[in-house]
């Protein structure tokens, strides 16, 4: 018996956050030495999106390549690549729209949710539409078993999972139903306490520098009933200290947590005492990130050798997907 498969993307609409990272990047991680792993950047999915305007994908999608390999994302173990090299991952969804419902679709939350919150954008295209049926041909090109997203991917798995189920259903085929999994922080806050997302403009970026770091967190909203230095806050309503949680040890947030009640700390003392955290947290990142950038000869071999593996597995996943649908 062989490893397990371990697949998922991210997109690279742009800069990596925090969010990524905690949420489902630290997992990629610390999978792929368990599992034969395939990493994407879904510049395919990417483009449901910024189809009118992509001049930058072709930067974003390199920069997250970098923020992925100093992440930790290992190509000696794991397989990283951009989805549009891949082909099969274009004629995959083909035919899994065959057998999707459009019901299925229309009922997707990210899907409305999405087409309110980026008005400024025309998502009312077949692409978009279909974006969650190019993630489930994302995975079963692989055979994916276990999927590692952060809390707001699940809706989409669960298609995944039935359109899989409708294609095994209809084909009498048996690809496995990927399941997922989650990190400790399945859904990162924002600065300003919604879920940390670029289309928010509320996130930390993994590539900033410690300034910019600390001027991020100096934005973040705190309780709003706290407007003098000297009022007692409630840490519970506040942001920062959903951070701390994160990062600080047990003993400095309990004194946190009664400073604040007692209205012994500032709000700028408690927001640079977490930046510094964050700083701590993603110097390995830092120096990491500054050799990718220094060596791109590098980087586009660890592209090229991943998209060439992806390419043998995901040939194979067609050649029986053709067969058995009597293509
Ligand atoms: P994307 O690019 O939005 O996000 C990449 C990963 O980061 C996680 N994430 C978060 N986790 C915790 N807190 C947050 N605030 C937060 N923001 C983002 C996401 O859950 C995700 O795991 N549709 C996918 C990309 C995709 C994919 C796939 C994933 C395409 N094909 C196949 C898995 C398998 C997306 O837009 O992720």
């Amino acid at each position: 018996m062989g490893k397990k498969r371990l697949v998922s993307g991210i997109q690279p609409t742009g800069r990596m956050h925090l969010g990524n990272y905690l949420g489902a990047i630290q997992n990629w991680v610390s999978l792929q030495d368990d599992y034969e792993s395939f990493f994407m950047i879904v510049d395919l999915h990417a483009l449901t999106s910024v189809y009118e305007d992509p001049s930058q994908l072709r930067k974003s999608k390199r920069e997250l390549a970098i923020d992925l390999l100093a992440s930790g994302v290992d190509p000696e173990k794991a397989c990283l690549f951009y989805q549009s090299e891949v082909v099969e991952h274009a004629e995959l969804h083909l035919y899994l729209s065959m057998v999707t419902p459009l019901s299925w679709l229309e009922r997707v939350p990210t899907y409305k949710g999405k087409i309110a919150e980026l008005k400024e954008k025309d998502l009312h295209t077949y692409g978009f539409l279909g974006y969650p049926v190019l993630q489930a041909a994302d995975i079963l090109l692989y055979q994916g078993d276990v999927v590692p997203v952060g809390k707001d991917q699940l809706p989409h798995l669960e298609l995944a999972r039935q359109i899989v189920r409708r294609f095994n259903h209809l084909y009498k085929t048996d690809f496995p139903e990927a399941d997922e999994s989650l990190t400790h922080f399945p859904l990162l806050p924002g600065l300003d306490g919604r879920k940390m997302s670029k289309s928010y403009k509320n996130t930390i970026p993994l590539s900033s520098t410690p300034e910019e770091i600390t001027a991020l967190v100096l934005k973040m909203t705190t309780d709003p009933q706290r407007v003098r230095r000297n009022d007692p806050g409630n840490p519970e309503v506040c942001s920062v200290f959903s951070y701390h949680k994160l990062f600080n040890t047990e003993y400095s947030l309990k004194k946190i947590d009664a400073q604040c009640r007692a209205g012994s700390i500032g709000c700028v003392d408690c927001k640079q005492q977490c930046a510094a955290l964050i700083v701590d947290k993603l110097a390995t990142f830092r120096e990491k990130r500054a050799y990718f950038e220094a060596n791109p000869d590098i980087v586009d071999a660890v592209l090229d050798r991943g998209a060439k593996r992806a390419s043998e597995v995901a040939k194979d996943t067609m050649k029986c997907v053709k067969k058995v649908i009597g293509l």
